[in-house]
């Protein structure tokens, strides 16, 4: 078979590698198709902290089960699946309290251990939940980047008449404004961002209001329409934002953040405490598959209006290159492995 490897940071091959066998509990996965994410590319360019070479990369697949390990139900032969890359003890204290994304003995699959970019890939049986025959192959591969949303909302419990301030309209952004407005109904969803071709997606995801806070300053516009934010997700992950968010969020608002950085953000407490601010964060998924699943089977998400590109896996380097690139027409670039 053939396999995306990063050897080092910027050295990626297509390898000739053996067929692997489905261990104890686990199960093979014939990928069909596979998504880029940020993190692939920042492993790809020797930019993420966790990450050990050489790897295979790809966090975000979907295929058919085409061999199953000792243990697991051969019925499971030829099951649609989705894999969750969240690999977890069960015994360790976040996992008792339902964080296994933040197991301590955490591995994730594309960044600890081989991932999806590859022709197969034998994962824990548990981890490969089955897709309805109602859901494409397109939309069975965005489950994971909706797991994110769905592990952000999840943590706020967003309610319709939540005032929502989302920064950011990449994918992050825009699976969590489809999440806002369509599974939880918020009835003002505020997306800000730099790029406008980015904002017009986010419009399309049922944003209320766009703003490119570049342009216009975004306290400013939110003074003007008289709109006070109870819930702010920080998709946009630069340290500057947490403190603006203080100031801009409503009394008793909640605020959510996702970014790794590893830059010091300044913060004057009494803006948190003096509003009694919640400030939760969030990281990867939570057994959230089943929920986004559930999204997709009811129609509640659309996951076409983030799939802006497809390529042939062994045009990898061109379709990261493009993602890396061109951040207006490129929002989410799939690959495909099979038909
Ligand atoms: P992206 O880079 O495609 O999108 C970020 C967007 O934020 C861009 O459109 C950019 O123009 C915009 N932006 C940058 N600075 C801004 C500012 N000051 N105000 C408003 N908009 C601003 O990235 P993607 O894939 O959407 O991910 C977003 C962030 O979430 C990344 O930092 C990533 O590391 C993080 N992330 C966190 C995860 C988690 O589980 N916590 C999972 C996946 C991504
Ligand atoms: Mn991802
Ligand atoms: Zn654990």
């Amino acid at each position: 078979m053939e396999s995306v490897v990063i050897r080092e940071p910027n050295k990626l091959v297509i390898e000739q590698r053996p067929l692997p066998l489905a261990a104890n509990g686990e199960v093979r996965v014939k990928v069909k198709l596979a998504g880029i994410c940020g993190s692939d590319s920042h492993i790809y360019r020797g930019h993420n902290p966790f990450a050990r070479y050489p790897r295979v990369i790809g966090h975000e697949f979907y295929g058919i089960i085409d061999a199953v390990g000792e243990g697991v139900d051969p019925n499971r032969h030829g099951q649609r699946v989705s894999v969750d890359p969240v690999i977890s003890c069960g015994k360790c204290y976040p996992c008792t309290v339902g964080k296994p994304n933040v197991c301590t003995s955490l591995v994730v699959l594309g960044v600890h251990r081989d991932g999806g970019f590859s022709e197969y890939v034998t994962v824990p049986a548990k981890n490969a939940h089955p897709i309805p025959d109602a859901v494409s192959d397109k939309h069975a591969v965005m489950v994971e980047p909706y797991t994110i949303a769905a592990n952000v909302t999840g943590q706020v419990a967003p309610m319709e008449n939540d005032v929502a301030l989302v920064y950011g309209a990449g994918p992050m952004g825009l699976t969590t404004v489809q999440a806002l407005k369509s599974v939880y109904k918020v009835q003002q969803v505020i997306v800000a961002d730099r790029i406008n071709e980015r904002l017009a997606m986010a419009k399309a995801c049922g944003a209320d209001h766009i703003i490119n806070n570049e342009q216009i300053d975004l306290a400013a516009f939110l003074n003007e329409q008289g709109l006070k934010p109870t819930l702010i997700v920080d998709a946009a992950c630069h340290p500057s934002i947490l403190q603006e968010a203080i100031g801009l969020a409503s009394p008793a608002a909640r605020i959510v953040l996702m970014g790794f950085s590893g830059e010091p953000c300044q913060i004057i407490q009494q803006g948190i405490t003096g509003k009694e601010l919640a400030i939760f964060s969030s990281r990867l998924n939570a057994n959230k598959f089943p929920t986004v699943i559930g999204w997709l089977e009811k129609g509640l998400i659309d996951p076409d209006k983030l799939i802006t590109h497809c390529f042939d896996y062994r045009q990898v380097v061109e379709a990261i290159e493009l993602f890396e690139t061109d951040r207006r027409k490129c929002c989410k670039v799939l690959l495909t492995f099979s038909a």
